[in-house]
């Protein structure tokens, strides 16, 4: 029960129900060309189909002269539903203007670079990346222990250029299961559309085959946004204003008005003095905006220490989402919310990159088959 398929036309790690640990790394490739990219596809495919069924990641020779093939701090562990998904940046394409693998008429309209935002405060240490790799798992040594590996097979091909780990609670602290909550203390995926519904997925997610690149087809792309929560600022503000920054309450969840943390958003209900009782520029009210346009979120809580300058907690929320394409779902969502979302007052995004996530892969094949 604790293993998730890796092969199959889509990859996992998107429609997969959220697992409790996340470990996200960004590389870039230093190979010089495309059949080297290639073979390391090949490779981390292999790794990937044998880690996330619990196996180690390669056959071990037993050679005492050589190092082993895994570093074994999965020994003995469960694959604790682990899933690891590979999209690849706008930079594999064409990076400063130059075609580096021949690939540049392949890089997809959709794989745009993302606009600068009015409320981003991004810095380089945290941003871009040729490849993306999102591993999840219910268990954070099981995490970490993909992301060395597929780090330590991609030697000589590809280097790490940054990587967050996330968390949110796990099932077995939960009294009851239900949505997760944030580190502001709200609910949090409550108002996603629903994993379990194909047609919306086909609506929301996945690349669909008239749509092309047609090594796209059953693909998805994914933004990633490092939102550091100026938690200091947060705590001090009060329970209603909490409450109308999210315009949702904070113990049930439920929309403002309402009693159920599932009930539809009624952005049109009023008060009796004729104001909105959900605020028009709360963050719900504006991410819905009029409810056509969606994506799936798949966001971790994270927390790294402290601000060297501040000496405050640098802390937040690393989040992940997927949709079939940015420039019509995530771009124009997050240009409603940079510039007038009311919970701009406690969040800053220091962290940006886009991923075309590859197709699925069928046994025997591997992920990015169709475009290297
Ligand atoms: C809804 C938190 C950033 C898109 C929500 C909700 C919370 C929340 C508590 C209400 C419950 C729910 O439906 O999940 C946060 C926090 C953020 C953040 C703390 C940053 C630190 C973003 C960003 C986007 C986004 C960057 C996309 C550009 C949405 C959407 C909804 C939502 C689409 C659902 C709206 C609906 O019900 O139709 N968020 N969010 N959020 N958020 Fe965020």
């Amino acid at each position: 029960a604790d293993i998730l398929p890796f092969y199959g036309k889509y990859q996992q790690g998107i429609v997969t129900p959220q697992q409790d640990f996340f470990h996200f790394a960004a590389f870039d490739i230093i190979a010089k060309k495309r059949s080297d990219v290639r073979a390391l596809f090949e490779k981390w495919t292999d790794a990937a189909a044998r880690i996330t069924q619990g196996q180690p990641v390669g056959d071990e020779s037993n050679n005492q002269h050589l190092p082993p093939t895994d570093t074994g701090e999965a020994i003995g562990l469960t694959a604790s539903k682990l899933t690891i998904t590979f999209g690849v940046g706008p930079t594999l394409f064409t990076k400063d203007g130059a075609d580096r693998f021949g690939l540049a008429s392949k890089r997809p309209a959709p794989l745009a670079d993302l606009p600068a935002f009015s409320a981003d405060e991004l810095q380089a240490e945290w941003c871009g990346g040729d490849i993306g790799v999102q591993v999840c798992a219910n268990d954070p040594q099981v995490a970490f222990h993909a992301i060395r590996n597929l780090a330590r097979i991609a030697r000589g091909s590809a280097v790490i250029r940054w990587s967050q780990a996330g968390f949110q609670r796990t099932e077995r602290a939960a009294a009851k299961p239900g949505t997760a909550r944030n580190l502001m203390g709200f609910k949090d995926g409550t108002g996603n559309p629903d994993v379990n519904d194909d047609a919306a997925m086909n609506d929301v997610v996945w690349v669909q085959p008239s749509e092309g690149p047609a090594w796209m087809t059953n693909g998805s792309y994914m933004i990633v946004r490092r939102i550091r929560m100026r938690i200091e600022e947060w705590d001090r503000s009060t329970l209603q204003d909490q409450e109308a920054t999210f315009g949702r309450a904070r113990i049930s969840g439920a929309p403002l008005g309402g009693t159920d943390e599932f009930e539809k958003l009624d952005l049109d209900k009023k008060d009796a003095s004729g104001k909105p009782l959900i605020p028009v520029d709360s963050h719900v009210a504006l991410a819905h905006g009029d409810g056509k346009v969606r994506i799936l979120r798949r966001s971790y809580s994270y927390t790294n220490g402290i601000d060297a300058k501040t000496g405050q907690l640098d802390t937040g929320l690393f989040f992940v989402c997927f949709n079939r394409d940015p420039r019509k779902q995530f771009v124009p969502m997050q240009q409603r919310l940079a510039k007038n979302d009311r919970l701009n007052e406690y969040i800053v995004h220091v962290g940006s990159a886009v991923f075309a996530c590859l197709p699925g892969a069928s046994a025997g094949g591997f992920l990015g088959q169709e475009l290297f």
